[in-house]
Formats: C-alpha cells, structure tokens, sequence
C-alpha cells in the first residue's frame, strides 16, 4: 500500500470509530471508554506516521519546489494533530464517560477529525501526488506501515498477537556479572511503554 492509500485507510477507519463515538450515549459509559481508547490508540499511531514520516519527506519535497501552498498546509496540519490529540483527546480521556460533557468533546473530537482528514485528502495529498513519485509514495507508505505496527505495540496489545514487554534478545551480556540479575532492575526503556491504564 502506498502512503496515500495506507493514510486513507486509517482515515476511514477512524472516521467509522468517531461516528460510532458520536452515537453513544451517556448510558453507554463502559463501551463508551473502550472505543474511545481504541479511537486515541489508532489517532496517536496515525499522527505518529504523519509527524515522523510523511509530513518531513513532503516538506523536503515541497522545500526543493518552492511549493509554499504545500509547506502552508503541513505547517496547520502539525497545528490541527496538536489541537485535536494533545488538547481535545487529552481532555476526553480524562472525562467521565458517563458525562454530558463527555458527549460534547467527543462531537468537537469527531469534528476536527473530520475537517482535517478532508483537508489532507482534498489538498495535501494532490500536492503529494505532484511532489512525491509513485517510487518514493511505496516506499514511503512501507516504512509508514513498519512504524505504525510498532506504535500500536507499544501502546497495547493488537489483536492476536500481545507481545510479551521487555522480550529484547540480542544483548550479549558481557558485563554481567550476577547473571540472575533482578528483572525488576530492567525496567522497560522505551517512552509511552507507561500507557494510561484504560478509563477510570
Ligand atoms: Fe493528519
Ligand atoms: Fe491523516
């Protein structure tokens, strides 16, 4: 799948969970806190591709062509990925689910989404389709998909595979001495590998 292909499919796939979300009522508090967990594991993956990815290798592109129209909309997509994760998910997973207010900030959540994925498809991915060729879009869409199987790792168990933490090989253990170390001393290294523990 290319970059284009592989950033559509995750944006319907959110899409669908959002309007799911929206159709939830404060009853509903305990699936409620499941979809919206599976929602943020899914968008903070998905901005991860796009921040650490797509986003520089079309600015570099966009740079080289002094396409500023392309520059602009990665500049307020960055901003758009800062308003919608940090401030509003951030905000609604610290929300009572049960909560008319839980009701609101999931509709503003589903309405960012929205705008900004109709803006990336409508405009920045043309531009991406003119600055990007098809080589550098496959190329750029495996490491893509590479990057966000590692991110859903990290912050849960995916489906079917839960992989056991801390299962890194490959260290040869030269300067052990004690070689029944104490586990808890290796504790995991990784940032985010502290999830939030679900809702409350
Ligand atoms: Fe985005
Ligand atoms: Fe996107």
């Amino acid at each position: 799948m290319n970059a284009i292909e592989l950033l559509k499919t995750d944006h319907r796939t959110v899409r669908k969970m959002l309007d799911e979300l929206a159709d939830t009522t404060e009853r509903a508090a305990k699936s409620r806190g499941q979809l919206l967990g599976r929602i943020a594991r899914e968008l903070r993956a998905h901005g991860a591709i796009e921040e650490q990815i797509f986003y520089p290798a079309l600015q570099e592109s966009a740079r080289k062509e002094g396409d500023k129209d392309v520059l602009r909309q990665v500049a307020e997509a960055y901003e758009e990925h800062r308003a919608a994760v940090q401030l509003v998910l951030a905000d609604l997973e610290a929300t009572d689910a049960a909560s008319i207010q839980f009701s609101g900030r999931a509709k503003v959540l589903k309405d960012l989404v929205e705008h900004h994925a109709d803006e990336e498809e409508k405009e920045m991915f043309k531009g991406a389709k003119r600055l990007l060729d098809k080589a550098e879009l496959a190329a750029l869409g495996e490491e893509m998909a590479a990057l966000k199987e590692r991110e859903l790792a990290r912050s849960g168990p995916v489906k079917g595979t839960a992989k056991a933490p801390g299962a890194l090989a490959g260290k040869s253990s030269a300067k052990t001495s004690a070689s029944s170390a104490s586990a808890a001393a290796r504790a995991p290294r990784r940032r985010g590998e502290a999830q939030v523990a679900g809702g409350t």
